[in-house]
């Protein structure tokens, strides 16, 4: 497959590679490398990577992403002694390159890094873009710095160890890339989606690197990205992070669809279409209802609210994203009511 290339603050590459040791070796060039990676995972590729190299180990899942987690990986990186040169490799999910990616912006006051996605997720969303963090106790990605990696490699081999319900889950964000923008990624679902899964994962890294070209920094078209994240992301942090991340954020789409249909013309049609893609990939569909107050307050600690008002990203049709804002309090239950309140 053809590299796709991302335009931001610099310009780099996503390169899919089925030979890791060859592509990455060339990548590194003789300089110090530091490989950031859940101890889960290691065992797996380990010996493919020169011994030599410095590992830091994390903790699984979002709780590596925690103040105390940076605080001990920046410890163990300032005790190497490293200099500026050094090469910070992130190899996991989307917590890893979203906690290796700011060790990267923030040790020396910024180091090149290159990610290393080993699933779905992490795949076709969080180690594509630039974005990188942290979550504090008050919400999710808190803390953070838009830093690209110098590269991002693909091995699809390695969702070959991931669970169905983690293969499922960042089959979320894929979806959202058809709900947004490419609409052949729904078609390609409803065929048989595991047969075209390297197709889907081609499609959705282009959907993402053409809209972060676009807008970096996210001022207004990446924003886009967010379809069904500001409900997904209260209902992950609200389950404690029972949920995966995709899916919460299938519930928050399914939200999200919902508002669409009530306040920017999203067809019925389009509504019952998206909410099939999503039955498809058997994924969550109910959410309690007496969580509604909460969640509602999670989500107006979200960064992105602006003046304490919510704004939602809605499609008026699929593939065709637009915003909403200026709804009560009242039409929000209701659409949660609607949607995924049970
Ligand atoms: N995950 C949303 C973004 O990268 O902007």
């Amino acid at each position: 497959m053809k590299p796709i290339t991302v335009n931001s603050e610099r310009s780099y590459q996503v390169i899919f590679t089925d030979n890791l040791n060859r592509d990455l070796s060339a990548l590194i060039q003789g300089r110090d490398v530091v490989i950031v990676s859940p101890k889960s995972i290691v065992a797996g590729y380990r010996a493919s990577f020169p011994a030599e190299h410095l590992l830091i180990e994390v903790a699984d899942g979002e709780e590596q992403k925690s103040i105390q987690s940076f605080g001990k990986v920046s410890e163990e990186l300032a005790a190497s002694k490293l200099d500026r040169n050094c090469l910070i490799v992130a190899v996991g999910g989307g917590a890893t390159t979203d906690l290796a990616g700011f060790l990267a912006a923030s040790y020396l006051r910024g180091v090149e890094w290159l990610a290393i996605p080993t699933s779905l997720a992490g795949m076709v969303d969080a180690a594509i873009g630039g974005k990188t963090g942290l979550n504090l106790s008050a919400g999710k990605n808190l803390i953070g710095a838009f830093h690209s990696p110098s590269a991002v490699l693909i091995d699809q081999r390695f969702l070959s160890s991931l669970s169905e319900r983690d293969l499922k889950s960042g089959m979320a964000e894929v979806a959202k890339c058809g709900f947004i923008d490419d609409t052949q990624i729904l078609n390609l679902i409803g065929e048989n989606w595991r047969d075209n899964l390297s197709e889907l994962i081609y499609r959705s890294i282009a959907v993402k690197a053409k809209v972060v070209s676009d807008d970096f920094k996210e001022s207004n078209l990446r924003e886009i990205l967010n379809y069904g994240h500001t409900l997904g992301h209260a209902i992950e942090k609200h389950s404690k992070y029972f949920l995966r991340h995709g899916e919460a954020v299938a519930l928050g789409l399914r939200f999200a669809a919902q508002l669409s249909f009530e306040f920017s013309g999203l067809s019925s049609h389009h509504l019952d279409k998206q909410n099939q893609v999503l039955d498809t990939l058997e994924l969550n569909a109910k959410y309690p209802k007496g969580s509604w107050p909460e969640l509602l307050e999670i989500m107006r600690s979200d960064k992105k609210v602006r003046g304490g008002r919510l704004r939602f990203v809605t499609l008026s049709a699929l593939g065709v994203p637009t915003r909403a804002e200026n709804i009560t309090d009242q039409q929000l239950e209701k659409a949660f009511l609607e949607s995924i309140g049970e």
